[in-house]
């Protein structure tokens, strides 16, 4: 019987520790702050930034939010993270990605004081992670290991496939599992758009991650029979519904639940853990930054 891997119940056991250790900050007289910042008009990423404030007011986070023109020059987002780098009461800032054009990603990124970087995207905070010292683990790929550990899945000696390069989830992700540590001692094959050999690399793969960002890309054809396959695209499809749109993953959920051991669905697997960990990150950065 396939295990279908039930990220809703997992985030839930993560978001109760994290209000457990709010509770704890505030006997310190210390209330976690976490900035979410938007430059963009694109409808995905509000309701992206919309949730992440709903989910720090359910575990006592207390949730700043700042609009800044999708127009308005570089400078203009420069000065808002400065301003919420410079504040007591803000122990993490999340600037939400893509930004426009215009706006050059690693300057945002850089910008970010790497204490308060609760993504993990700093290039500090990225050196850290690939030399086995994270501050901070990026939330969808730690989230993944939350979800490979609640299922006990083993990572140790397991061949992984890692489908996509991203620097928000495939490279993290290839990193954390290659680590000496818990869900990691994995032997990492890293796939994407230029690999010629797709097939012949899943084919051996007892752990799949997909991250590509293409709708139903893996199917179960290309799958080992037992294989944990662990779905991170969350794609927006067109559909003749009310709605207009379905949301589908980068696995072909149907047929690839016939041949896998374990598997997150969409909606309902990554997508919560990948929330539930920025909560984590910022209860972390509150407890670093009045230690
Ligand atoms: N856009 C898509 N995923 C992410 C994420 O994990 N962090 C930020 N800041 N932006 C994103």
């Amino acid at each position: 019987m396939t295990e279908v891997i039930d990220g809703e119940t997992v985030a839930a056991d993560v978001r109760s520790d994290v209000a457990d250790r709010v509770e704890t900050l505030a006997d310190a007289g210390v209330t976690p702050g976490l900035a979410t910042v938007l430059m963009s008009d694109d409808p995905a990423s509000e309701t992206y930034v919309s949730m992440k404030q709903r989910d720090c007011e359910e575990v006592g986070i207390e949730g700043i939010h700042v609009d800044v023109d999708a127009d308005a020059p570089a400078g203009e987002l420069f000065e808002t993270i400065d301003d919420l780098n410079a504040r007591e009461d803000v122990h993490g800032i999340l600037v939400q990605l893509p930004v426009p054009d215009h706006v050059g990603k690693r300057e945002v990124l850089r910008r970010i004081d790497p204490e308060k970087d609760v993504d993990g995207f700093h290039p500090e905070n990225v050196g850290r992670l690939v030399a086995g010292d994270a501050r901070y683990k990026p939330c969808t790929p730690h989230g993944v290991q939350k979800l490979l550990a609640a299922y006990d899945v083993e990572t140790e000696g397991a061949d992984a496939v890692v489908v996509g390069r991203s620097d928000i989830v495939g490279k993290p992700m290839a990193n954390l599992l290659i680590q000496k540590a818990p869900q990691g001692n994995a032997t990492v094959t890293v796939c994407h758009s230029r690999t010629e050999d797709l097939e012949g690399k899943l084919a051996g793969a007892d752990i799949v991650v997909a991250a590509a960002g293409i709708p139903e890309f893996v199917d179960g054809s290309m799958l080992k029979a037992g294989a944990t396959v662990i779905d991170v695209g969350i794609n927006r499809v067109e559909t003749d519904t009310e709605k207009g749109y379905e949301l589908v993953g980068d696995v072909d959920y149907e047929s690839a639940r016939e041949v896998a051991g374990a598997i997150t669905p969409v909606p309902g697997g990554v997508g919560p853990m990948t929330r539930a960990m920025l909560l984590y990150n910022t209860v972390k950065a509150a407890g670093r930054q009045h230690d």
